[in-house]
């Protein structure tokens, strides 16, 4: 740690504040721009579905496999998994570690794209497929702009740091932090 710490903190005069987060602040604050659009699809897929659930007939409810989750939530809408698992922050990821969570939210954005995809296969109402196309755009977006930051983290770690691995958290135990 010590080498690696000395190669990029030295003339530094608060080496805590050195190469893995002073570049973020000029990245216009995207990771928080991304969370408040999420919250914004959330809603919109919220309204998709109340819009879609309000009016059902007791025989629609049946035919479309929808009654267990009548049963619970009649038609409100209740955020969960088409498989059925509820929205919990269970199925966020945190590690603490910019690699490892930049690497979690590419992967996430490339999930939720898939799920768009999987919806798209599935629609026929063009009211319903324009939304959700540009929804599946905006992850597509989202995945770019966390490799844009992803890249700019490992440009700042040390060239002979060939595994991309972030040693931040023990630079800051090592330098009494
Ligand atoms: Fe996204």
């Amino acid at each position: 740690m010590g080498s690696m710490s000395k190669s990029k903190t030295e003339g530094s005069s608060n080496p805590h504040k050195s190469w893995v987060f002073s570049d973020f602040s000029s990245t216009e604050h995207f990771d928080t721009d991304i969370g408040t659009e999420e919250l914004a699809h959330l809603e919109m897929v919220s309204t998709i579905v109340h819009q879609l659930t309000r009016d059902l007939s007791l025989e629609e409810i049946q035919e479309a496999g929808f009654a267990p989750y009548f049963v619970d939530h009649t038609v409100g809408v209740w955020p969960q998994a088409a498989s059925g698992m509820p929205f919990s922050s269970s199925t966020f990821q945190s590690t603490g570690d910019a690699i490892a969570d930049l690497n979690e939210d590419m992967a996430a954005e490339q999930k939720a794209r898939l799920t768009y995809d999987n919806i798209l296969r599935l629609l026929d109402n063009p009211e319903v497929i324009d939304p959700i196309r540009f929804l599946r755009e905006r992850e597509i977006v989202h995945f770019q702009r966390f490799g844009e930051a992803l890249r700019k983290v490992q440009d700042k770690l040390n060239e002979k740091n060939f595994y991309a691995i972030n040693p931040e958290f023990d630079l800051n135990r090592s330098s009494g932090k």
